[in-house]
């Protein structure tokens, strides 16, 4: 899916909301991060990565999409923030060189085809030890996206499945839970919608 054009308004208060609750989050199941390195997959405007560099020494926030990359150039400067790095990738098409202790990645990977493929690149992108958050849809029946014509990805995922996906990667300690219930417009009819949060270990 493509999104473009949608930098410059993507930082409602609905979003500022939830990415705060979303970074809460991580910090919880993380624990002490002050030494670790951190990447945001899928980072838009890096609403949940800036709410969390005060809490972890390096955060690189990813996305394949430039416009939101030069949002965040725009706030590192005019917020004078020196570890935050904003890095123009699409993981499904480039390698990326640098390893990381803790990866998250929130509400990309319903729009990734291959959702295997993609959990076992974070699985080799992350240091021994290191962490996997994701923080997806829970399953539902495609209303979420209703408002997005072209959208081809994943209406959500069952949490049994993303935990076979996780444990078929290598990860171990694996946990989810559903932590967030929101809710969205469109055309006047509410669409309801959860979010649940899943860990593994490398
Ligand atoms: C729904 S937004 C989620 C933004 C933010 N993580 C959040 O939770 O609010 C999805 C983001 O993933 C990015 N994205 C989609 N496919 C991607 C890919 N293959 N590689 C990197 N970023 C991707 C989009 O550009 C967009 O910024």
């Amino acid at each position: 899916m493509d999104f473009k054009g949608r930098a410059q308004n993507w930082d409602s208060d609905a979003r500022i909301q939830r990415s705060e609750i979303i970074a809460n989050k991580i910090c919880e199941m993380v624990g002490n991060s002050k030494d670790s390195s951190v990447l945001d997959y899928g980072c838009a405007t890096g609403l949940i990565g800036f709410n969390l560099c005060d809490k972890f020494r390096k955060v690189t926030l990813m996305d394949s999409e430039k416009e939101m990359l030069d949002v965040i150039h725009e706030k590192i400067e005019t917020n004078k923030i020196s570890n935050v790095f904003p890095v123009l990738k699409d993981l499904t098409k480039e390698d990326c060189e640098e390893k990381f202790d803790v990866i998250y990645t929130s509400m990309a990977l319903h729009h990734i085809i291959d959702t295997q493929k993609m959990i076992k690149k974070f699985y080799d992108l992350l240091n021994e030890n290191g962490t996997l958050c994701i923080i997806e849809l829970d399953k539902e029946d495609g209303s979420f996206h209703m408002n997005e014509k072209q959208f081809n990805g994943h209406n959500g995922f069952e949490q049994k499945y993303m935990q076979e996906i996780l444990k078929n990667s290598g990860f171990s300690n694996i946990k989810s839970e559903t932590f967030f219930h929101g809710e969205k417009t469109y055309q006047e009819k509410r669409i309801p919608y959860s979010l649940f949060f899943a860990i593994g270990n490398k």
